[in-house]
């Protein structure tokens, strides 16, 4: 694996064996990898000729009083897992590397990004899309992974890839969850011990709801109440939303069923904990 800083370099490194033939995977992260990230550059190493991984914390995504300058990094362990994942080059750049100048120029998905996770955090997405085209411009065509974790992340990445006719394909990934069904994430190291243990409610109550879903309730205010009472059961963890919405436009609706898709955020402590999951069908998953 080759460790790439500049812009320059990974274009150098990738256009040459893009133009002979290759399939490029690219799998976006901001570090401190888990196993959650690990099951993203397997899947791009098994599926594409060869893949780059980004670790960039990117400072445009992070909202005042957010934690940009508290997010966990760990470089060489990172290096390391990327490695063993069989990524080809790890693209590394700082903050001036990508951002020489103030940002002018923005990327911003209407609709898709509000709400949600907009809601409490309402320029996060337009930081999100703005730097994933710039990843996108720089790497040139190919196959893009990201995590279903961040189901709202995914619906506007790809909205924006369709309206903006970008070359590349879209592949969402099953979240990967710790035994007790926390999902991984880099942010769970802010937890308490305490903390940690108290986590997992929030998919409970997300699998509490489809599961009502999945026999037949067909009311999400119903669902969303008896998600509300199931994260009540702790009293650590302070609440920012639970919602049923239709899992392709992220929009809320009356009646709910087997295309819903049921999304949470709960903080706790410094670490604001975000989990979803779809409506299991019978004998099927529902990561
Ligand atoms: P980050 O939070 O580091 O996540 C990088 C990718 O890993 C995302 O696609 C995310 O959905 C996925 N991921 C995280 N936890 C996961 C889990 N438990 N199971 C499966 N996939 C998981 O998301 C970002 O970074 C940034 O917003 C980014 C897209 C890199 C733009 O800056």
């Amino acid at each position: 694996m080759i460790v790439v800083h500049t812009i320059a370099e990974l274009r150098a490194a990738v256009d040459p064996v893009r133009a002979a033939g290759s399939t490029i995977g690219l799998v976006p992260t901001m570090g401190y990898l888990h196993d959650g990230h690990e099951s993203l550059m397997a899947r791009s190493v098994s599926e594409c000729d060869a893949t780059v991984a980004t670790i960039f914390v990117n400072p445009l995504q992070f909202g005042v009083g957010e934690d940009l300058d508290a997010y966990p990094r760990d470089l060489d362990g990172d290096s390391r897992r990327a490695e063993a994942a069989g990524v080809d080059w790890l693209f590394v750049p700082s903050v001036g590397e990508m951002y020489p100048e103030p940002v002018l120029t923005t990327v911003s998905v209407a609709k898709v990004s509000q709400g949600l996770e907009g809601a409490s955090r309402p320029t996060h997405f337009n930081g999100v899309s703005t730097v994933v085209t710039k990843l996108f411009n720089i790497v040139g065509p190919c196959r893009a992974y990201f995590g279903e974790k961040d189901y709202q992340q995914i619906a506007v990445v790809r909205r924006m890839v369709a309206d903006l006719s970008m070359a590349v394909e879209v592949v969402g990934c099953p979240t990967v969850r710790e035994r007790d069904g926390l999902a991984k994430s880099s942010r769970n190291v802010y937890l308490s011990d305490a903390e940690r243990e108290a986590a997992p409610v929030l998919n409970r109550a997300l699998r509490t709801g489809a599961s009502m879903i999945a026999a037949g309730e067909t009311d999400p205010a119903v669902v969303e109440v008896a998600m509300a009472a199931e994260v009540a059961t702790q009293s650590l963890g302070a609440l920012d939303y639970l919602a049923v919405v239709d899992s392709a436009t992220l929009q809320p609706f009356e009646v709910c069923g087997p295309t819903s898709r049921l999304l949470g955020a709960i903080r706790f402590g410094r670490a604001r904990l975000i989990d979803n999951v779809g409506v299991p069908t019978t004998g099927g998953s529902r990561v």
